[in-house]
């Protein structure tokens, strides 16, 4: 895992949207994975400023939600698929056919479940999956305790999470008890995987993540089985890492290859002769 820490919550958020936006540059037709919550929002809203502002062009993306609260339509303020069209693509010129959200209102959920699956598959597999993490370290919304193998499905929400989840909805009463998620084994198939932390209340989650076992009362550690994950925090994210001053120093070491590089690449185009 490459760990990336910064200051504060704006500069990791705009480090996140930098880090889409290349890919979104080099891949114009690149699937992205996607997520909700508060965590994402300034790195949606820097999106959004990309395109209005630099012309970041997402007309040929296509993206895929991590999950949908079951039984809300996606004209409900509190549905993931309401939250995306506000957040995000009503910012930018992505074609909302290529926008998937699963539907809380499916009549059949496991074959939904199926056919999301296949619909990831038939894109390509997802380029670079976003994350945010839960309190109790879930992914999506993938309670402790869930398959490290599983695949789109219907979960239970913990106590936890409808805790954390009620500040959306006025009260705990009106969460509802059960989402549709892609599973662990659909986010470990992404080719790469941005997991956004910010605040302290993410410490915890954030140290048993990067620095515990892998095990299925964290989900999110399953991540340290995946190939390629950059993980970006902000210092309070970041506080209950021991290794923290190892990141650090990983990520000047970078910098200064990546300075040395582009020298070079500059030496290389002089004048020859
Ligand atoms: C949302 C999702 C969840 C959230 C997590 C953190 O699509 O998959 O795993 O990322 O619950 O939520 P916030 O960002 O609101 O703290």
């Amino acid at each position: 895992m490459r760990v990336i820490i910064h200051p504060d919550p704006q500069s990791a958020s705009i480090r996140a949207a930098n880090w889409i936006a290349e890919l979104v540059r080099r891949k114009p037709a690149c699937v992205l994975g996607l997520a909700t919550g508060s965590t994402p929002i300034a790195t949606y809203r820097e999106l959004a400023r990309l395109h209005q502002e630099e012309g970041l062009d997402f007309s040929r993306v296509t993206t895929f939600n991590l999950d949908e609260y079951v039984g809300l339509p996606p004209t409900h303020p509190q549905s993931y698929r309401y939250f995306m069209d506000e957040n995000l693509f009503r910012e930018i010129d992505i074609p909302p056919q290529n926008t998937n959200v699963p539907d809380g209102r499916a009549l059949d959920f496991e074959r939904h479940c199926e056919a999301y699956e296949r619909q990831i598959k038939a894109a390509g597999n997802i380029d670079l999956q976003l994350l945010g993490i839960g309190v109790d370290g879930h992914i999506a919304f993938n309670e402790p305790g869930s398959s490290l193998g599983s695949r789109t499905r219907i979960k239970t929400l913990a106590w936890q999470t409808v805790q954390d989840n009620a500040r959306f909805f006025g009260s705990e009463a009106d969460v509802p008890r059960m989402a549709i998620t892609m599973g662990v084994g659909t986010i470990l198939d992404s080719r790469q995987c941005l997991l956004l932390a910010l605040g302290s209340s993410k410490a915890d989650a954030i140290a048993a993540t990067v620095e515990g076992p892998v095990t299925a009362q964290v989900t999110a550690s399953a991540l340290q089985l995946h190939r390629d994950v950059v993980v970006i925090l902000d210092e309070g994210a970041a506080s209950q890492l021991k290794r923290r001053e190892y990141y650090v120093n990983v990520e000047s070491v970078q910098r200064e290859l990546e300075n040395v590089r582009s020298a070079n690449q500059k030496n290389n185009q002089g004048p020859v002769g």
